[in-house]
Formats: C-alpha cells, sequence, structure tokens
C-alpha cells in the first residue's frame, strides 16, 4: 500500500470531519497552520500539526523512511473541489453564438432560433460515441489541473433515446477509466426537440415511459434533472417527471429559477432534489422554502457572468443560514470552462461570498449536492485522498483573488492516494 506524507504545509484547509457548512458557519474553512497529512492507499490516515507528526508517524507504525515524501513549504493543502453541475459530454462548440450574444441578442433569443442546446443536440446526435468519450475525457483531465476531484455530468444534449444514453455510457466509461469520483444525472428535459414542438406531452412521455426506465435499467444515471424555467419546462411537466424519476430510484438535481422566478425551487424542493442549481431569480419566497428542506442551493456564478444575467443573491441565502454550493456549470453554451479557481473569484466578487464561503462552497458543500460528503470534500480520517498543493502562495486568500490563474496556482494533484 503507497504511503504518502505532505510536511510543513503552510496552512492545511477543511483539516476536520464535517458533512457540510451553513450560514455563519461558512466563515469558517477548518485551518490549520504549519500541518502534515499522511495518506495511506486511496485514504487520509491522519493529519495534524506538525509538532505532533513523530507521535502520529509512531502510532502508525511507521518510519519516515517508509514514506514518498512531499515538502509542502510555503503552500497551501486542500480537498480537491466537487464541480456537482456540469454538462461536459458536448461536441464542438457554439463561439458563432457568442458573437451573436455581443451583437445583443438574449440567451432565448438564441434557443428561439434553433441555437443554444438544439444546436448542441444537433451536433451531439452526429458524433459518435468514441468522439465524445475522448472530447469529454480532455475535459477531465483539464478540470483536474483546476483542482477538481468529483464531477456530477449531465445528459441532455441527445434529446433522442438513443442519443441520451449514448451521452450517459459515455459517462458510465469516464466513472470506469479515470480516479475522478463521478456521477451521472439524466436531463432529458433539458429542451423540446423540434419535432416535438406541437405535442409536448409526447416528449414528456417518452422521457417517462423510455429514457427514465432504459437508463435506469441499464444503471446509467444516478440522478434525474429538469430545466424547469421560462421557455423550457414548466412545474407541472417537472412534477411529473420527477415523479417518474423517483419511482425508478432517481433523485432529483434540477435547474431552477435561471431565466424566471420559475417555481422552479419550490418543486425540486417539495420532490426533496438533493440540490436546485442556478437560483439567478430568487427572492424571499423561495429562500423560506430552502430553509425548510435538506435541497443544497447551488450556484453557478460563471453561467450569470457569460451570459451577462443577474447573479443569485448568495448573501442573502447565506445569512439566511442557507448552505450554498459552487460549481462551474461547464458546458457550451452558458458557461464554456471548467475553471473552478474562477469561479471561487467570481464568488467572492459577484456573490459578495467571503473567500472562506467560497472555499466551503467548492469543497464539502459541493461534495454535498452530489451526497459524497461522507467520503469527500474534507480532511477527516478515513474520507479518500483527494487533494490539490498549490504552489506557494502567501495566504489561501491568494486563490480567489488571484483570479484568471487558472492550473498555474495549483502545483500537484493527489487523487485516491494516486499523484
Ligand atoms: O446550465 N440552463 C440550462 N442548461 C445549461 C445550458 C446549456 C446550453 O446552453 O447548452 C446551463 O446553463
Ligand atoms: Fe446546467
Amino acid at each position: 500500500m503507497s504511503l504518502i506524507l505532505i510536511k510543513n504545509i503552510k496552512t492545511l484547509l477543511q483539516a476536520r470531519d464535517i458533512s457540510y457548512a451553513a450560514g455563519q458557519k461558512m466563515r469558517d474553512i477548518g485551518a490549520l497552520d504549519d500541518a502534515f497529512l499522511l495518506i495511506e492507499g486511496e485514504k487520509i490516515a491522519d493529519f495534524g500539526a506538525m509538532a505532533d507528526l513523530p507521535q502520529a508517524l509512531a502510532k502508525l507504525n511507521l518510519t519516515e523512511k517508509a514514506l514518498t515524501e512531499i515538502d509542502a513549504t510555503g503552500r497551501v493543502v486542500s480537498p480537491c473541489f466537487a464541480d456537482s453541475h456540469t454538462h461536459i459530454v458536448y461536441a464542438g462548440s457554439r463561439e458563432n453564438e457568442f458573437v451573436d450574444k455581443i451583437k445583443g441578442l438574449s440567451y432565448e433569443e438564441i434557443a428561439k432560433r434553433g441555437g443554444g442546446i438544439l444546436n448542441s443536440a444537433k451536433r451531439l446526435q452526429a458524433a459518435t460515441e468514441d468522439e465524445l468519450y475522448q472530447a469529454a475525457l480532455g475535459r477531465v483531465k483539464e478540470m483536474v489541473g483546476y483542482g477538481i476531484g468529483a464531477i456530477e455530468i449531465k445528459s441532455g444534449y441527445g434529446l433522442t433515446v438513443a442519443d441520451e444514453l449514448k451521452m450517459l455510457r459515455v459517462v458510465k466509461r469516464l466513472k470506469q477509466n479515470t480516479p475522478v469520483t463521478i456521477k451521472s444525472t439524466l436531463l432529458a428535459a433539458h429542451a423540446l426537440p423540434e419535432s416535438y414542438r406541437n405535442r409536448r406531452e409526447d416528449f414528456i412521455s417518452l422521457i417517462i415511459n423510455e429514457m427514465i426506465p432504459q437508463a435506469v435499467a441499464e444503471g446509467l444515471a444516478d440522478y434525474c434533472d429538469v430545466f424547469c424555467d421560462k421557455g423550457f419546462f414548466t412545474v407541472e411537466e417537472t412534477a411529473q417527471i420527477l415523479e417518474a424519476g423517483a419511482r425508478y430510484g432517481l433523485k432529483p438535481k434540477i435547474h431552477a429559477n435561471e431565466l424566471d422566478f420559475s417555481g422552479g425551487i419550490q418543486v425540486g424542493v417539495a420532490h426533496k432534489a438533493i440540490s436546485v442549481d442556478h437560483l439567478e431569480c430568487t427572492g424571499d419566497e423561495e429562500i423560506e422554502v430552502l430553509m425548510e428542506s435538506h435541497t443544497m442551493p447551488t450556484l453557478l456564478p460563471s453561467t450569470a457572468f457569460f451570459l451577462r444575467i443577474p447573479y443569485p443573491p448568495a448573501r442573502q441565502m447565506i445569512d439566511s443560514g442557507l448552505p450554498v454550493a459552487v460549481a462551474t456549470d461547464y458546458n457550451p453554451g452558458s458557461s464554456p470552462s471548467g475553471n473552478m479557481l474562477f469561479v471561487l473569484s467570481l464568488a467572492c466578487l459577484y456573490l459578495k461570498m467571503l473567500p472562506e464561503e467560497a472555499l466551503n462552497a467548492a469543497t464539502i458543500n459541493g461534495a454535498r449536492a452530489l451526497e459524497l460528503e461522507s467520503s469527500l470534500g474534507s480532511i477527516s480520517k478515513g474520507k479518500i485522498a483527494n487533494i490539490f498543493i498549490t504552489n506557494p502562495i502567501s495566504s489561501y486568500t491568494f486563490i480567489p483573488y488571484s483570479f484568471g490563474q487558472g492550473g498555474q496556482l495549483i502545483d500537484t494533484v493527489i487523487l485516491r492516494g494516486q499523484i
């Protein structure tokens, strides 16, 4: 079994056993200065102050000789980020729409002209499973470079039974072939295909009677999702799909309140969603509903940035006592980037979150939004050793402060105990 000792860590983040952080508690990032971390096989074996390292080694019956040592002088060590909302299986890109947007068209106007999700669906339908796998694998590797160790990946650019399953099979291969912890979500209700324009109910039936049962029969989905928003799917349609998902054991993680006060948060909470995501259009009523739930509000600030829409009221949510998670929403249309470090900068600058709050949102709360909080998201004995080590930096606040840096900030990533 491999043994790794990381010593002289300037600051070890999330050095504690927690399952999520909410409200005022998000201001604490569990920072331990001058620390060590011991990794045995896939797991965290011990951690603590450098002064206690000799006892820790004695307790584990180890000598330093038996260990691969990493000297982390001047460096910050953190649990990897958990990116709980992405769409990284896609074909091609949409920079033509980027130009339309610069010229003044809105996201909905672009979608109405056959751009947007339907444009990506056309390209995805034409791509082979292998082409999609190679492209998505490249994105996973890129994301690991940003310190991400767990990823949720959605379908939703297939929009036919065969193509939705094709997307989910790509996700299954990524699960099997990478050390990243991956969860898959069936997002069949992402956009209404052109051929169903005048028969919406038929598409909903297709999702309920074919896509959900087949995805579950093949073991391809962990969650189900609906884009519950103006111009996409209604609250009633969302409820129908979530109920069908529940019958097959799929819990919801849904797109809600991005473009309007859509009722998405309410319908998600009513169906015990693990998370409701986006939430740009959130008011007092929605916050009250979230307060009565175990649903993780998940914010995607790089999407609000790229779409130039108002940011969600993160401050009001946290000050009301809620937890929030942040994720990249990496996709070709509204957030063509998996740079979680940039997401942290946006969370601080535009969601007005403190660096500690942003780091909690991207680590333990992201893990919670994937039901992975007991094995990932903080540094605790027995949790999986998914950690990153920065280059020497002045403090952990430098991480969101030095915006746009990307991978240069991160020196080493360890996934499941493997460097
Ligand atoms: O999360 N909001 C819906 N879905 C994606 C965008 C997908 C696309 O435009 O391709 C999102 O922003
Ligand atoms: Fe999304």
